[in-house]
């Protein structure tokens, strides 16, 4: 007993030396910007709302001057979000500042982040900008931003591939300005962490008034070393970090959160800091993600893949019966994966899914819960255990894709060895219902043709993968589809047990969200 008072008093002791290191999600924005990722308000409302349970302190919520779509958003995302600070990204521009704060103002705590390329590569190709006017508009962008909020984050975009001298200058004036954080980025994924970590030492030794801001870092993963880099950072004095759900973002992608936050927490000794992550709520923000933005997370990642706690060989399942300590560095249900994720079924009534609902994070109206109530019912009917998982997948599509202008009304589908494949597809196109017909060369291609007959599309399928969403032969079959029409580039997804059904719900899904982007096209974007 004296030993284990002892041990919780040690912890609490190293728990008030810890600084804390604040956790700033982009998944919004940059991980948005990954191919085919968009999300439309109501998503990122939703998923805005996850992130703020998860315990984020910072939500960039997206890039107001990019398009309407983004403004609305943020708009939005402001409008929803009390506890976490919320910020819109600006370039330095006058034009661009309004529209941030503009979407951004109806935050309980707003912040405007501004950034300006650093690198001599991109002062003289992209800007077409000498060091001195780089310096004058970095500064004059945090003067703008501060009539409207003391709250100003400036990044200084390819810092990594900056003169050090230079990017502490930058920092020091934009500092004075009145920027309260400021942002390393590495832009195109380049550094290396010792040599980042170096970087983030030179920049808190070479600019006089660091102290008064938060030092962040921004990795992407071109190089597979974003959350190296992060980590590397955070050890060298950085206190904020930049990151992305299952590290989603342009190209390669983003740091991912749930890796840096779960090495902190599972290396305690690594820095002297902590972050305010609940960790138990990652692996539904995680699913969250992957369910919104049609991106599959490989079975292998880190922390949130299928195969990141399943061992295979049979002496390390051995070891983990005897102890998991023996081969589990973490504990599945730290990131709130347990093996006997909640199970309901056709006997569950209404107020018992209310409440199991609610526990996973769902806060639905009566109408959202009638709907989803309904469609429980009938999964339940075709399959006896309905898991986590289903629900997921069923709330996602029955709830986020309300204003959907392709909803499917029925398909019928005759296949088999010695039959023509044949599909009758009943569709609501704006409100009207509307039936098709269409052969192919199996099912599936027989509703696809039905579906892009009765749509007119002229999108193009590049990918379709189809993947069981539970164990059994009863499980649900969850279909992902890439869909590119000119520029635009959307992903669907559809769960059902019926796996024809998936199919047409996830094509069905992805002309939504490329109607979505024909609607709000970004007209900025390219830039970043
Ligand atoms: O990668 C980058 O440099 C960015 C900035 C806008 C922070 O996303
Ligand atoms: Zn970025």
């Amino acid at each position: 007993m004296k030993t284990q008072l002892h041990f919780n008093k040690s912890i609490a002791w190293e728990k008030t030396m810890k600084e804390k290191v604040f956790i700033f999600d982009t998944t919004l924005r940059d991980g948005e910007q990954s191919p085919g990722a968009s999300m439309n308000p109501a998503e990122k409302v939703r998923l805005a709302t996850q992130l703020e349970k998860l315990g984020v302190d910072i939500i960039e919520a997206g890039f107001p001057a990019a398009s309407e779509g983004d403004f609305e958003a943020v708009t939005q995302v402001a409008k929803k979000i009390t506890n976490a600070e919320v910020a819109a990204l600006a370039r330095a521009t006058v034009n661009d500042i309004d529209r941030a704060w503009k979407a951004v103002c109806h935050a309980a705590h707003p912040r405007i982040h501004t950034f300006l390329a650093t690198s001599d590569i991109h002062m003289k190709y992209k800007l077409n900008m000498s060091r001195e006017e780089v310096l004058e508009s970095a500064v004059n962008a945090v003067k703008y931003a501060k009539r409207y909020t003391d709250n100003i984050e400036f990044s200084a975009e390819d810092g990594s591939r900056s003169d050090p001298d230079f990017l502490c200058k930058v920092f020091e004036a934009v500092i004075d300005a009145g920027a309260k954080t400021v942002n390393l980025p590495d832009t195109v994924g380049y550094a290396i962490p010792s040599e980042f970590g170096e970087l983030v030492k030179y920049v808190m030794t070479h600019t006089p008034n660091i102290g008064k801001a938060v030092l962040s870092v921004h990795c992407h993963n071109d190089l597979g070393l974003a959350t190296a880099n992060t980590l590397a950072a955070i050890k060298a004095g950085a206190r904020q970090a930049e990151v992305t759900i299952n590290g989603i973002g342009e190209r390669a992608g983003n740091t991912s959160l749930e890796e840096v936050v779960m090495t902190l927490n599972t290396r305690p000794t690594f820095a002297p800091v902590t972050t305010g992550i609940q960790t138990h709520q990652i692996y539904s923000v995680s699913r969250l993600v992957s369910l919104i933005t049609g991106i599959l997370v490989q079975p292998n990642k880190a922390i949130v893949g299928a195969n990141a706690f399943a061992h295979e060989a049979g002496i390390h399942q051995d070891g983990v019966l005897k102890n998991p300590m023996t081969y589990e560095i973490m504990r599945p249900e730290t990131i709130g994966l347990t093996a006997t994720r909640m199970v309901m079924g056709k006997h569950s009534g209404k107020h018992a899914l209310l409440k199991h609902l609610t526990t996973m994070g769902y806060d639905l109206s009566d109408e959202e819960l009638r709907t989803v109530f309904k469609k429980f019912k009938a999964l339940a009917d075709k399959k006896k255990n309905v898991t986590d998982e289903d629900l997921e997948a069923l709330v996602t599509q029955e709830v986020l894709r309300t204003a959907d202008i392709y909803g499917l009304v029925y398909l019928q589908v005759t296949s088999g060895t010695t039959v023509l494949p044949m599909a009758t597809v009943k569709l609501r196109i704006n409100g009207v219902e509307h039936v098709g017909t269409g052969g192919g060369n199996g099912p599936i291609d027989a509703a696809y043709n039905a579906i892009a007959k009765l749509t007119g599309t002229k999108s193009k399928l590049m990918r379709f993968t189809i993947s069981a969403l539970t164990g059994g032969t009863d499980a649900q079959g969850e279909v992902t589809v890439r869909l590119k029409e000119d520029i635009m580039v959307a992903l669907g997804k559809g769960a059902d047990p019926d796996i024809i059904t998936a199919s047409a719900l996830a094509y069905i899904n992805g002309l939504n969200r490329l109607e979505y982007l024909r609607q709000n096209p970004a007209t900025t974007t390219d830039v970043l």
